[in-house]
């Protein structure tokens, strides 16, 4: 058995990180107010094809910044995916806005688009679809829901940095789209987000909320007419963003890299499933996913991951749904009805190791083990 220890993912820093952020800290310019800011939000904004970049400290935080500067509140609802990480729902929730589920569709496991008109009432706001594991999703149908109905669009990029739909990067399709930067992100600040908008008041208002208030105008004379956040990033992160947006293309292409590998290697084990591209896009694999049939492989999900544990191999359970979280059941919202699919996904899928610089002997290996654990 190999030593080598394969971990879920790790941050890939190859370019110019250590020189910018020696550049930030030996200037002095370590809060919010230093150069690297602007750099990172107009290189990361113009990577999407968008016109303004609002960076802020996570990706949690950029979505709830989109929230407030579209006005979302109480007595509002916001229709958000079943099956994704549980910041979509804190967001809308921040607001005193109420997160309603869809579920997510059994072949890209993005939100099914079939079913969000059901969900929409004469309250809903915005819609945020969340493009899952770097797939983009539907966004034809989205938008013309969206519509039909006047609702915002909120994207939820924060997996799928620089995937595209019918040839334009996610992040363009909607009023503000949010994206993370956390470690494990194909673009990474270790901790960051960032806002993206080509509105020019969806801008102001980001900008305005992130920043406490302060009048954006005039003096800085601590009058503050509304409540606001203090999500600034710091010019140490904005330096290390600005130097992977640097190599975004190349991020992208070693992470499809990847999964175009483990589809590969693992398209003849009988009960492994994958993700299916939505149409006329590219998905970007931020995370290599995979759901195990046990019919068909002969072992269930869990004893596949206890052996791959006990071959050094890393693994991580998928999000559980939104409807079963206590949470969100104390919060009030409505947890009835089923979500099959959502369910499904997460007793029976998990992701493998992802990292961007895995090798494809890495690869090869990993699925060996999966393919000689069947039954
Ligand atoms: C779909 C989705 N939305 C939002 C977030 C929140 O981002 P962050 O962890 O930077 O707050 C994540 C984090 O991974 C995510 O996967």
């Amino acid at each position: 058995m190999s030593d080598k220890v394969y971990r879920v993912c790790e941050p890939f820093l190859n370019g110019n990180e250590t020189k910018y952020v020696m550049d930030a800290v030996s200037t002095g310019w370590i809060s919010s107010s230093g150069a690297y800011v602007n750099k990172f939000e107009e290189a990361f904004s113009s990577y999407c094809g968008v016109k303004h970049g609002i960076a802020v400290c996570n990706g949690t935080v950029a979505l709830h910044l989109a929230m407030a500067a579209l006005g979302i509140g109480k007595g509002d609802e916001v229709i958000i995916p079943s099956f994704t990480m549980i910041a979509t729902a804190f967001a809308v929730c921040y607001t005193g806005a109420v997160p309603v589920f869809v579920d997510a569709d059994k072949d890209t496991w993005n939100i099914d688009v079939k079913k969000i008109e059901e969900k929409i009432t004469s309250k809903t706001k915005a819609i945020i679809p969340v493009h899952v594991f770097g797939n983009p999703c539907d966004m034809s149908a989205i938008c013309d829901i969206a519509k039909r109905h006047n609702l915002f669009i909120v994207e939820d990029a924060a997996e799928a940095h620089g995937a595209t739909y019918k040839g334009r990067k996610v992040g363009s399709f909607s009023d503000i789209a949010c994206f993370s930067f956390f470690a494990n992100k194909n673009v990474t600040t270790g901790e960051g987000g960032m806002c993206v908008t080509d509105d020019d008041r969806y801008d102001k208002l980001c900008r305005y909320y992130k920043n406490v208030c302060f009048n954006p105008d005039g003096p800085r004379d601590y009058m503050h007419q509304d409540i606001g956040f203090n999500y600034r990033m710091s010019n140490i992160h904005a330096a290390i963003g600005f130097a992977q947006t640097e190599k975004a293309d190349e991020y992208k292409k070693m992470r499809m890299g990847n999964h175009a590998l483990y589809k590969k290697y693992l398209s003849d084990v009988p009960g492994v499933l994958f993700q299916k591209d939505e149409q006329d896009s590219e998905n970007v694999g931020w995370m290599n996913t995979i759901v195990i049939d046990p019919d068909k492989y002969g072992r269930t999900r869990d004893e596949l991951i206890a052996h791959l544990k006990d071959n050094n191999i890393d693994t991580r359970l998928l999000f559980k749904s939104m409807h079963i979280q206590p949470s969100l059941i104390k919060y009030g919202c409505d947890c009835s009805g089923g979500y099959p699919v959502t369910e499904w996904l997460s007793e029976n899928g998990f992701y493998l190791p992802s990292a961007s610089d895995l090798t494809e002997e890495d690869i090869a290996h990993i699925c060996s083990v999966i393919k000689d654990f069947a039954r």
